[in-house]
Formats: C-alpha cells, structure tokens, sequence
C-alpha cells in the first residue's frame, strides 16, 4: 500500500477533465494538481520551452512526494514525454494520446476529426497514431482555435465560444466525419457546445479520459502503488499563477 499522492500536470484548467476521471474512480487515491496557468496555452511555444517548463513541474510535484505523475496536457506529452521519462525514470510517467484506435473502431462513414492544438497536430505520436490504427480511415485534423482560451476564461456557455466551436466543427461534420476526438484536456470542458452545435446529426465526441484513469489503474498494480482502501485522499491544487486562478481551480476541479 503507498498513500502518496498522484500528480496531475497540465498547462491550465484542461487536466482537470482527467483530474475528475481519478477522482471519480480512485475515491482512495490523493491527488496533487499543479495547472501552470502562467504560460498557458502550451499550444503555440516552441518545443524546447514546453519541455523546460513541464521538467519543472513533473520535477516539483515528485519534489512533493508524488508517487506517479500523469502529464494530463496531449501538447506537454508530444513535446516532452520521451525527455521527462528519461530524466525521471524511477517513477512511472503517464502521458495524453488523442483517441485514435477507439474513433477508427468506432466510425462508421470511414471519416473521423481529431482536433487539438497545432503542436499535437503535427506530433510525431499522432503520425504514429495514425498510421497504425488509421488504416483504411480517414483522419481529419483540426486546430481548435481559442479552444484553450474559452476554457480558461471559463466562457464554455456564452454565445461567442458557441460560435467559435460551430466554426471549426461545421466543416468537419460536412466532410463527413462521424466521430470526433478531443486531442487536447481543455476541450472536453467543451462538450456541452459541441453536443449542442452537432444536434440530432449521429456524430459521437469522444476524450481519452477515462483511457488514461484504466491507464494509471493498471500501472499502480504493476508498481504495488494503490493507496489503502481506508485512505482519506487528499486533494491539493498548484499553480505558476496567482491565488485567484488556484482558486479557480479548485472550484473548477469540484464544479458538477
Ligand atoms: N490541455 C492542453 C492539451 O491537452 C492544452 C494545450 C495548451 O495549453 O495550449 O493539449
């Protein structure tokens, strides 16, 4: 049994979707989220710099004891995954994949959308993604422009944001796509519009969320790592920014 905590990383507000996927399934388990909030969005800084910043973070939350580190951002992982289990290779390291095997199995019209940030678009893990599971599918990649901006201004319901995710998400429906996958953690904060704007059209969204909980499931087994039944978890938020945006996201963290 090991009662440390598990560390949740992302560029902002977008981890806590997977933040509330451990919460909900691993009630035992305490967390430690640490939404940088100072440089965010990751989406459009160059690679060096993504990876200085999240060797900070992962570095300060195993500083603070974490037992796992799960790098809850699809930029933060594309960009630096491969350096952050090399330099911290004694703990397990769990990074974001854009769902690509489940949308292939999935779709139907022989079409899917991933959408995320430019970074993850041009990633050399979605170009592996791709050619392995997209075989006789067709991946359309979008950017979700203002995408993380919304979220992080907590604009997920007004009319400007509607607008905005209607403008990216038109065009891939009429190309034809029937499942579109959320290749970035703010976007799921972004399913309410995205359901509204698809309507009664059958197109499914779907976030790898609760791929990355099973994910963190299997590896504290592999590990011995599970807290004990009896733990009273312990939820504590991190931020480069200031009071109010940690505040922001605590309450974000616990919002229904
Ligand atoms: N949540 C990050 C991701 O999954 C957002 C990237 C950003 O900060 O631009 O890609």
């Amino acid at each position: 049994m090991d009662n440390r905590p598990i560390g949740v990383y992302d560029s902002g507000f977008g981890g806590l979707s997977v933040w509330r996927e451990l919460y909900r399934a691993l009630p035992e388990e305490s967390l430690i989220y640490l939404g940088d909030g100072k440089n965010c969005p990751y989406g459009s800084l160059s690679e060096e710099r993504i990876r200085e910043l999240a060797e900070k973070a992962v570095g300060e939350l195993i500083e603070r004891g974490c037992k796992m580190v799960v790098v809850a951002c699809n930029t933060a992982t594309a960009a630096a995954i491969n350096h952050l289990r090399e330099k911290f290779s004694f703990l397990p390291i769990v990074g974001l994949e854009p769902a690509v095997k489940p949308a292939c199995q999935l779709s139907r019209s022989g079409r899917v959308a991933v959408l995320a940030t430019e970074r993850s678009l041009q990633s050399e893990k979605l170009r592996m993604a791709v050619e392995r599971y997209a075989t006789d599918v067709e991946v359309i990649k979008a950017v979700g422009r203002g995408f993380v901006e919304a979220v992080e201004r907590c604009e997920e319901q007004s009319e400007a944001t509607e607008k905005m995710v209607s403008e990216v998400v038109e065009p891939l429906i009429e190309q034809g796509a029937d499942v579109i996958v959320l290749g970035c953690t703010h976007y799921p904060f972004l399913k309410g519009v995205l359901r509204r704007v698809v309507g009664s059209r059958d197109v499914r969204i779907i976030d790898s969320g609760e791929a990355v909980e099973k994910r963190v499931e299997s590896l504290l087994d592999r590990y011995s790592l599970r807290a004990d039944e009896e733990n009273e978890a312990k939820y504590e938020f991190l931020t480069y920014a200031d009071e109010e945006y940690r505040e922001r996201l605590r309450r974000k963290a616990f919002d229904k």
